[in-house]
């Protein structure tokens, strides 16, 4: 690893030249998100775990996905030590980020894996996870992923209404199987996050409201087929604060009393979600050691093992979008550069207004101005950051944009026919690509613009 190369948690040391003369709110915060990556400044370059981003662009081209491992480990770690004090298994929510480089990590650091779909219980078993170790979450999974599910032994299939439970109860009867469940409990708990992907307040499609609990464990009780081992909550996602899952908690808790005077013996696993929510710009984040000091001692208590399934925490501050300038633009009294990179790479900006800090890859020094970085794609909609004090840029000059790890890629679309980026793995130094830029030609290989001669399919 390179001279004054910083992984994980770093100091200011993280920030260079790229950060010099600028206001200094914006120079601490970078210095903070740089360390959150696990990247550093040596002289005017940024390094990824001692890998030159600057080298990746120019092997790969750009727009380009990069993952630090060595950090993604680095916060499993944490996590994993602040809930030693309780049984406990740390299942990645695969639809975070869904590369193979990313599941084996993690997968080989003892994490199980929260899937919600089909397509999801393909991926954690291609990466090798134990299927003992995969819980499956989702308001809609279909009776053929169901069944799936059952045959290939999922470790816990939680459910999210009565009519699921049914069909669940069938698959295991067909399959001769005894399937371990979870009810998902929609504990009506308020957060303080953006509206779309808050998900534990009642009147939203996730989980059984808490006064149906009881029944539905009822029903699951009765079943043969069925053994109810869970109890389950996911609040919503980028929370920083632990008191709604304090509360969430606390309703479970009510609720596994109750479900226990039904007589449940199998029960003894509390599944808390996901939802730790990472420092984007300057937000405080919700770290392990708070999460686990306001839960543990009730957790502790209650004898109860314990499953988590963070996405954000594990790999959202781990990567980065590696974008070039093609043009800058003067309209409107606005200053504009057109990136490489649009909305169909990262969609986040355009959907949830969501803040990404973009860093040069090379600092030049030069004076802030005032700008709008936007993309390619034929929508006003189509910008990466607005309104923000960066560094002059120029065509033929590359950024990184910082916190897309996590629903970043796996949200990427083919929108104007666009290719969707590679994605590249970084760990100690060394670098490969995980998922090569998908080709043209992929993009309607399969697509038949007439009907077969015979008709039919
Ligand atoms: N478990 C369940 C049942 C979930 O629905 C989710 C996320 C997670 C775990 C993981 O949540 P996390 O720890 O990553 O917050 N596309 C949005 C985020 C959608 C989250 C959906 N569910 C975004 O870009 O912010």
């Amino acid at each position: 690893m390179g001279e004054g190369v910083l992984i994980g948690r770093g100091s200011g040391a993280a920030a260079g030249p790229a950060e010099a003369g600028e206001p200094p709110g914006r120079r601490d915060r970078v210095a903070a998100l740089l360390a959150d990556a696990g990247l550093a400044r040596r002289g005017p370059s940024l390094l990824m775990a001692g890998v030159p981003l600057a080298e990746i662009a120019e092997q790969v081209g750009t727009p380009a996905y990069v993952y630090n491992l060595d950090a993604v480990r680095e916060r499993y770690r944490a996590l994993d030590a602040a809930l030693a004090g309780v049984p406990h298994r740390i299942c990645f929510a695969v639809k975070a980020n869904g590369n193979l480089a990313v599941l084996a990590a993690l997968r080989d650091l003892g994490a199980g894996a929260d899937i919600v779909s089909g397509g999801e219980l393909a991926r954690a078993l291609a990466a090798g996870f134990a299927p003992e170790r995969i819980v499956f979450s989702g308001v809609g999974k279909t009776a053929a992923e169901l069944r799936e599910a059952v045959r290939a032994g999922v470790g816990h299939i939680h459910v999210e209404s009565a009519a699921e439970l049914e069909r669940l109860g069938a698959a295991a009867e067909d399959e001769g199987k005894r399937v371990r469940i979870g009810i998902r409990v929609n504990p009506d708990v308020t957060t303080d996050t953006h509206p779309y992907i808050a998900t534990g307040r009642s009147g939203i499609k996730f989980g059984i409201p808490v006064d149906r609990v009881v029944e539905a464990a009822r029903v699951a009780l009765a079943h043969p087929g069925l053994e109810l081992t869970t109890l389950a909550m996911h609040l919503g996602s980028q929370l920083l604060d632990p008191e709604p899952y304090v509360e969430g908690l606390e309703r479970l808790l009510g609720l596994v009393r109750e479900v226990r005077a039904l007589g449940a013996p199998a029960l003894d696993t509390l599944d808390l979600g996901g939802g730790l929510g990472i420092r984007y710009q300057d937000e405080r984040m919700l770290d392990p050691e708070r999460f686990a000091a306001a839960l543990l001692p009730r957790l502790r208590e209650s004898g109860l093992g314990v499953v988590v399934e963070p996405g954000r925490y594990l790999v959202g501050s781990a990567g980065v979008l590696l974008a070039e300038v093609l043009y800058r633009k003067h309209s409107g009294g606005k200053e504009f550069a057109v990136l490489d990179a649009g909305m169909n790479d990262l969609l986040r900006p355009s959907i949830y207004g969501a803040y990404h800090e973009v860093v040069e890859l090379e600092a030049r020094g030069r004076p802030p101005e005032r700008i709008d970085l936007v993309g390619p794609v034929c929508e006003t909609g189509d910008f990466l950051a607005l309104d923000r004090l960066l560094p002059g840029l120029g065509p033929g000059e590359r950024v990184a944009i910082l916190g897309a790890g996590a629903y970043c890629f796996v949200m990427a679309s083919n929108y104007n026919s666009r290719p969707r980026p590679p994605e590249v793995a970084v760990e100690g130094g060394r670098w490969w690509v995980a998922r090569p830029r998908e080709t043209v030609e992929a993009l309607f290989r399969d697509e038949r613009a007439a009907a077969p001669r015979e008709g039919g399919a």
